[in-house]
């Protein structure tokens, strides 16, 4: 069993104000040896007990909570009966594999606001103790880390290394490629040995590790199919993944705006799931609304995530079916309403 990082606190609490006491009063030496003794004894039997107070490469910071995501996918993302599965499926799969061939390698589309850097950050808080503030989980969103073209060959480089010195340091890291589509293709290429089937390279061994694309790219060709289930008077449940994925791919492959254009990520089936995520309609984003009230302790309000949700626009302009920024402005129109 692990022991709790609260009960390693209250044993160096008790100490320290033993300590001090003992300074003024002679009396609680007694007290002081007898906190000492039980602190020695719990560090025989723990002795890794530094290692509770630094975030490092252990399973004390990185374990897999299957039940977690689980429940975290079921109760806290909506209307993405498609993402979940693959999701679930396929992080339970690697994360309970102890020696998988090739490291997971994720792609999320669709349109904005649907929950895609929401899903990495519920992968990120099943995995990693800290969740995203934890030093394993790396995020480079291309306007921010690359934002210039001709200086492409430099963020190669540099990116090749951080990728190479973070799995060095931890082979369970997890890199989150946001805004994928406004990546210079070249520089999707230059990652691409490290999600290939490799024992090592040079030493390093990436095959624990996770990669997460994020993109809006074949978020129309999603959109464009929910539509014709939603014309056709089908649900949104019977949309499968099949439904999807060839079209996904294809859009993806071919849009010279993505970061994927012509890459050979797609050619040689790197990416092992495309994770197509559905636009939401106007029911999820009261949900949503509801959901981040009850985030922000103010009781959840029915009258009040109706108005927010109104507020929104929706596509097709005529009929309003789905919302165009998913839930992405419910907070600032909370903070309007509320
Ligand atoms: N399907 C969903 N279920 C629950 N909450 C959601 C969902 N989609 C979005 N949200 C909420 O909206 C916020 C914004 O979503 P998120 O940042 O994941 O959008 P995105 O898909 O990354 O959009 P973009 O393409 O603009 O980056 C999230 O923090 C989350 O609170
Ligand atoms: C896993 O997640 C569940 C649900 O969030 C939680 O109740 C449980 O304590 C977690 N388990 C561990 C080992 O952290
Ligand atoms: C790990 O990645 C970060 C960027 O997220 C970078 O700043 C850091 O230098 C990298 N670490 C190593 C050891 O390369
Ligand atoms: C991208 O493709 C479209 C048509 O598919 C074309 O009109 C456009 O010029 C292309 N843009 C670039 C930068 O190649
Ligand atoms: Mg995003």
């Amino acid at each position: 069993m692990k022991p709790r990082r609260q009960h390693v606190l209250l044993l160096w609490l008790l100490l320290s104000s033993g300590v001090l006491t003992e300074a003024i009063e002679p009396i609680s030496t007694t007290i002081a040896v007898g906190v000492a003794a039980t602190l020695t004894a719990f560090i025989a039997s723990y002795p890794n007990m530094f290692f509770y107070f630094h975030e490092c490469c252990r399973p004390e910071w990185i374990s897999f909570n299957r039940t977690g995501l689980q429940a975290d996918l079921d109760k806290k993302l909506f209307g993405q009966h498609i993402a979940s599965r693959i999701i679930s499926k396929a992080v339970n799969g690697f994360m309970t594999n102890n020696n998988p061939k090739k490291p997971l390698v994720l792609s999320l589309h669709g349109w904005t606001g649907t929950g895609k850097n929401f899903i990495s950050k519920l992968i990120a808080e099943n995995i990693y103790e800290k969740g995203m503030q934890s030093s394993f989980v790396h995020v480079f969103t291309s306007t921010l880390h690359f934002p210039h073209q001709s200086q492409f060959l430099e963020y190669k480089s540099q990116l090749q290394q951080w990728i190479k010195g973070n799995v060095t340091n931890c082979e369970r890291s997890m890199f989150i490629f946001d805004e994928m589509d406004k990546m210079h293709p070249g520089l999707i290429d230059c990652i691409k040995p490290y999600l290939d089937y490799y024992d090592n390279l040079e030493g390093v061994s990436y095959r624990k590790a996770i990669f997460v694309f994020l993109s809006n790219a074949g978020g129309d060709s999603i959109a464009q199919t929910a539509l014709d289930f939603w014309k056709g008077g089908q649900s949104r449940e019977e949309i499968k993944l099949k439904d999807l994925e060839t079209l996904l791919s294809l859009s993806v492959f071919n849009n010279n705006q993505s970061g994927f254009f012509r890459t050979s990520l797609i050619d040689k089936n790197l990416v092992d799931f495309f994770v197509p995520l559905l636009p939401l309609e106007y029911k999820h984003v009261v949900q949503c609304a509801m959901a981040e009230m009850e985030a922000r302790d103010t009781k959840p309000n029915q009258h009040v995530a109706d108005m927010v949700a109104k507020d929104l626009i929706y596509f097709p302009k005529a009929e309003r079916v789905f919302s165009v920024k998913g839930c992405k402005t419910i907070e600032s129109k909370l903070d309007y309403y509320l």
